[in-house]
């Protein structure tokens, strides 16, 4: 089965899921949207992930529905024209934007009815510097992709929000000024700003059984009725348990809300744990040796499947057809997929000039950073296999990006290799220094 024939034209519009199909029936589209936006886009697509779940007998458990959510071998169909969802942006242009995720640096506004956002903050160096890597990572990830399907054809590589407009100085009034009116209250600070592409928020199914699963009892309404916990992306902790401070102090929020792999062994998801941990190396390998930066404090999240493709659409025989509609979101595709964002604070490696700095801040990134990536200093069964997955696609991934690296070295070859080797050795200085706890960092 292929998992993601999402990046290249579809031959075929067939989906895995035939039960949603057979069940085509009007669903309430507010119901899913990460707002009350009653037409908002990725109403279609979670809707569409609702019915696959509904039509699926005896999915009762939370536990059972976090499972097929999460899942790296279900796979998802929508279909709306690029037509009608551009007649639903104009729509929306003058909608209030509403907050989906609030970080150290800046803001982010869903612009509902779109699958936009805007980072907005006061640091105007961090925010040129986030808008800028964020679209060379976009673009690294978007030139190796189709090499690296080949060497790995059954992982979904990590996509990266591409960045589609900035503010500039000179419009910077004016945009205000027609502007101010549309952010909620609390945050008509004005700032710097740019527009970025929305990850969409996972599923509501999978949104209420983190919340039954996971919140107090005593706030579990409240969660559910939080329009807030509508922008729910989740982090995938691979490298830390939790300890008696995260029992103590579960997420209360479902806005970045962090899976340990306590959790993930718990819903057994050791399988998807795996192919996340093989698809983060893929993803940091093409930070690192395409994108050629340090990845400092960058994130990742699962988050639902765009309904646009990252790649340009490209018709084999398209000589040979009469141009057709393409509906862009009519492709079979995963329905859950790893997004590496926010690269404000990352910057880009002098490979030419000092390997060793760079190693340095390359292991910074990883040590100092929430723990998504496996802990190469743990000893759990689970940790090894993890470790052992991500190390093995990292360096098979990092072999043949440097490949198309001109003008580095000789002895770059050899640098991913050095990079684990010191990663490995600073982890094991921490976890001596500190029991296995990561350094708190970011947001
Ligand atoms: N493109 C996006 N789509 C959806 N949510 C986003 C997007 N970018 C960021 N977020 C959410 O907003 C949060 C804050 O954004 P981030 O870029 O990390 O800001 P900061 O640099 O201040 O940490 C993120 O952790 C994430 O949950
Ligand atoms: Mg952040």
């Amino acid at each position: 089965m292929e998992l993601d024939s999402f990046s290249s034209f579809p031959t075929s519009t067939t989906t895995t899921t035939t039960a949603m199909s057979s069940h085509q029936r009007e669903i309430p589209e507010d119901s899913v949207a990460s707002y009350d936006t009653a037409l908002s886009i990725d109403a279609c697509l979670a809707s569409a992930t609702e019915e696959m779940l509904e039509v699926t007998e005896d999915l009762a458990k939370d536990e059972d529905i976090l499972r097929q959510t999460l899942s790296v071998r279900s796979t998802i169909s929508t279909s709306r024209s690029f037509a009608e969802r551009m007649q639903r942006a104009e729509f929306f242009q003058n909608t209030p934007l509403v907050v989906i995720g609030r970080g150290t640096c800046g803001t982010i506004f869903e612009i509902p009815g779109t699958e936009s956002a805007y980072k907005k903050g006061s640091d105007k160096a961090a925010l040129w510097n986030d808008a800028n890597l964020t679209n060379i990572a976009c673009r690294a990830v978007t030139e190796t992709k189709t090499c690296l399907q080949e060497i790995f054809p059954n992982v979904s590589i990590p996509r990266v929000p591409v960045v589609t407009g900035w503010i500039s100085e000179n419009d910077l009034e004016n945009w205000w000024r027609e502007n101010l009116r549309r952010f909620p209250k609390d945050t008509r600070k004005t700032g710097y700003l740019f527009q970025v592409q929305r990850i969409l928020p996972l599923p509501k199914p999978c949104r209420e059984a983190l919340i039954h699963l996971y919140f107090p009892k005593t706030m579990r309404e409240s969660a559910h009725e939080d329009p807030d916990n509508k922008a729910c992306l989740v982090r995938p902790y691979l490298g830390q348990r939790r300890g008696e401070r995260e029992l103590s102090n579960p997420a209360l929020s479902l806005q970045n809300f962090p899976l340990y792999l306590d959790q993930i062994e718990e819903l057994e998801l050791e399988v998807e744990a795996i192919q996340f941990a093989e698809e983060m190396a893929i993803g940091l390998a093409t930070i690192h040796w395409k994108a050629c930066l340090d990845g400092m404090d960058m994130e990742f999240v699962l988050g639902s499947a765009a309904t646009n493709g990252e790649l340009p659409t490209v018709v084999e025989n398209f000589k040979t057809v009469a141009p057709f509609d393409i509906p862009a979101g009519d492709v079979e595709r995963r329905q859950v997929h790893l997004w590496m964002l926010d690269f404000d604070k990352a910057e880009q490696l002098c490979l030419k000039k000092s390997w060793k700095s760079c190693c340095d801040k390359m292991v910074t990134a990883v040590t100092a950073n929430d723990p998504y990536f496996p802990n190469p200093a743990a000893m759990g069964t689970l940790e090894q296999k993890l470790w052992d997955t991500f190390e093995r696609a990292y360096l098979l991934a990092a072999s043949d990006l440097l490949l198309t690296q001109k003008a580095l070295p000789k002895e770059a070859s050899k640098y991913p290799a050095l990079f684990l080797k010191a990663w490995k050795k600073r982890a094991t200085e921490l976890a001596e220094d500190t029991e296995g706890d990561f350094v708190e960092f970011g947001e």
